[in-house]
């Protein structure tokens, strides 16, 4: 029988465990992340990621994306630095991002098992296309000392585990505990009440977010909150669990001051992060 420990993540909570700038902090005290993401068709959802990254207190932020779309982040976001992919390395990295907007290439499958491989020690996200390409190396989950993240919304959970999006849906619980203690990750379930699940089969479900999220984008901007978290916390957990919290608190602000649910932006979600987070300190 599955044991199963589930609790709602409270606002006092997470208010609790958000991470405290040390006044004597300097940019390498906050992580030093590597964004792998992007491509020539989608060169938004590298963006989305790291702008989401650098406005949730990341130190510093490298980003490996194709040579003909990184003119185009730079203009937007001078803050981010560079890492053309032939000269992919983790140097200094604390902590790694891997998968929006990647593309389903073959080729990209072995900048997710570079990760999986020679970043087994510290954090690491894999998202969108990082999850496509993940599918054939789930073996190398369970080798890692720190565990992985993995953020599939319920599509990409279906193609994990060879079953259907409404199979994942009727039995979101148990399917993400069998998961999570099965490849040793941390399992964040997108969508509504979005469900994380830790190795040990602890669940917390999120109460934040709303429809206004149902948009291509929003879940690129999760991947750099995630990052920026997992690098300045203690406890992975709180990490993964206080990202969710805020990404979901963004869209629920956004609709109580000035926007529908119809015109919300993944922009929008980033440029509320500042009054959002306010709120929390
Ligand atoms: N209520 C609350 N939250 C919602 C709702 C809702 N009705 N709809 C969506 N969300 C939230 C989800 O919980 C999740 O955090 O919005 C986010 C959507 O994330 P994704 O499904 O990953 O969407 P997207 O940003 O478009 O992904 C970009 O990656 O997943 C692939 O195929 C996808 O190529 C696309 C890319
Ligand atoms: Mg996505």
């Amino acid at each position: 029988t599955l044991e199963i420990q589930r609790e709602l993540r409270l606002r006092t909570e997470v208010i609790r465990s958000l991470p405290i700038r040390d006044p004597f902090s300097h940019k390498g005290s906050h992580g030093k992340g590597l964004l792998i993401a992007g491509s020539v068709q989608m060169p938004g959802a590298a963006f989305f990621s790291a702008k989401a990254a650098l406005r949730s207190g990341i130190g510093l932020l490298k980003v490996s994306v194709p040579d003909q779309i990184s003119a185009i982040i730079a203009g937007r976001l001078p803050e981010t630095m560079f890492m053309p992919r032939e000269e992919m390395n983790f140097e200094g990295v604390t902590g790694v991002a891997v998968g929006p907007g990647l593309g389903r290439a073959t080729k990209e499958a072995t900048l997710v098992r570079r990760v999986l491989e020679s970043c087994g020690s510290m954090p690491c996200v894999i998202d969108a296309d990082g999850l496509f390409h993940l599918k054939g190396l789930l073996n190398l989950l369970p080798k890692r000392s720190v565990p992985a993240v993995l953020s599939p919304h319920p599509g990409e959970m279906a193609y994990l585990l060879e079953t259907s999006v409404s199979e994942v849906e009727q039995h979101r619980f148990s399917i993400s505990q069998a998961f999570a203690k099965k490849y040793k990750v941390y399992l964040v379930l997108k969508g509504k009440y979005t469900l994380v699940t830790a190795p040990d089969g602890r669940q917390v479900i999120n109460p934040t977010g709303n429809a206004a999220m149902a948009k291509g984008g929003s879940g690129d901007v999760l991947t750099g909150i995630l990052l920026a978290f997992l690098l300045q916390h203690k406890q992975i957990m709180d990490a993964v669990c206080n990202a969710v919290y805020v990404h979901g608190a963004v869209a629920d602000y956004l609709i109580q001051n000035g926007h529908s649910k119809l015109d919300v932006l993944a922009t929008d979600l980033i440029d509320a992060l500042p009054p959002v987070l306010h709120q929390l300190y």
